[in-house]
């Protein structure tokens, strides 16, 4: 059987990697990675290759940057004569980028069968391109690997037949499991004991100038009493420079590599982020989470582990955050199934296709 996997964007690699490794152990299965192109920065892309130790890829579509339209369709125009040409038995696409649901329509109308890794999740939030990306590659995929029970609940309830339902866990904690030990013994210098950790990259946050003031003055406050280190996604930089804020005092960094990131998180006092990604690894690493978005897609981190959704509201913010400097902090459990093993779990089901 030849199995093609897809990935684009910074968020698949974590994801990618456990299933490709456990494919690996399973006689009769050749492996393609595919990348499209759609992150091309060496700090948003090579460097988690070399990390999460990823082989090079078979393909790059080089499709870069452009508005969702145009991003969509050159991952599809690129792809579909890979796809011809390879003829693979399953096509596996990983999480709600741009890249994903690319994918599944060029291997839906070609009749390729597909898997989709991290099936399921829901804000129920349409303003949001994820959203849009997981609806539309969910009703296309033929095997629905989910993350969690809310993920096979929601797409009962979108109608996609409970036997291509695969409750098979967290497949970017197994990234975690493996790496964490090194992660641990990565430093930063002349890092304090105690700070914030920052990310910020959706478009509803960032790419609003008033809304990103608003959220900058915040984290400045935060800042007077916890140093604030916050690795920039680049179009959150460009934002900042494009707006002329205020981020002088805060600790901008570059990107960070995966590896250097996790040191980072296992060590915060408190995150504070935008990310789907960083609400699932903080609640495993029982760190304190504050989550700048109004929905989540990921509502088994607020009921099961430390992750608190602010918004945008900024009284609820100051109120979360203190009561975590004081010592106050959520206590969460580590939801079934996040547990180093569902990469095993999908190639086991992949190898029985
Ligand atoms: C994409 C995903 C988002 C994911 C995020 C992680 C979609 C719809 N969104 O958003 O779900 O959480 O990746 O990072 O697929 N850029 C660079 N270098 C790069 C890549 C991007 O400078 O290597 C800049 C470009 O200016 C680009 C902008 O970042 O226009 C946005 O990149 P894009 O891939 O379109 O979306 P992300 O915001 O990264």
């Amino acid at each position: 059987m030849n199995v093609l996997h897809i990935v684009g964007a910074r968020p698949n690699f974590m994801k990618v990697a456990p299933v490709l490794a456990a494919l690996r152990k399973h006689a009769g299965i050749s492996q393609t990675l595919v990348h499209t192109g759609q992150h091309y920065d060496v700090n948003m892309s090579d460097v988690f290759f070399q990390q999460l130790g990823i082989p090079a890829p078979d393909v790059n579509l080089a499709v870069g940057s452009g508005s969702h339209a145009k991003q969509t369709a050159e991952v599809m125009t690129r792809l579909e004569p890979v796809i011809l040409e390879r003829r693979p038995d399953l096509v596996l696409v990983y999480g709600d980028v741009n890249s994903t649901v690319a994918t599944a329509l060029v291997c839906g109308k070609l009749g390729v069968r597909v898997g989709h890794v991290e099936a399921g999740l829901r804000s129920f939030d349409r303003s949001m391109p994820e959203e849009i990306n997981r609806l539309v590659t969910d009703q296309l995929a033929d095997l629905l690997f989910t993350p969690s029970a809310d993920g096979d609940e929601n797409l009962r309830r979108e109608g996609v037949s409970a036997q291509k339902i695969f409750l098979v866990g967290n497949v970017m904690i197994d990234s975690l499991v493996s790496l964490l030990p090194a992660a641990r013994k990565t430093s930063v210098d002349g890092l304090p004991q105690r700070y914030a950790l920052v990310t910020l990259h959706r478009p509803a946050n960032v790419d609003d100038g008033a809304t990103l003031k608003a959220i900058l003055e915040s984290l400045l406050e935060v800042n007077r009493d916890l140093t604030v280190v916050f690795p920039a996604h680049p179009r959150t930089r460009k934002r900042i420079e494009d707006f002329g804020l205020n981020a002088g005092q805060l600790r901008l960094l570059d990107p960070c590599p995966y590896v250097d990131f996790l040191g980072l998180q296992s060590r915060a006092t408190v995150v504070i982020t935008d990310s789907g990604g960083i609400q699932e690894e903080t609640t495993y690493l029982g760190v304190p989470c504050l989550t700048v978005r109004e929905n989540t897609e990921r509502p088994i981190t607020v009921l099961m582990g430390t992750n608190i959704l602010v918004g945008r509201d900024r009284q609820k913010f100051r109120a979360e955050l203190a009561r975590i400097l004081a010592g106050n902090v959520k206590k969460g459990s580590v939801p079934p199934l996040w547990d180093g093993h569902a990469g095993e779990r999908i190639a086991a089901i992949v190898a029985k296709q």
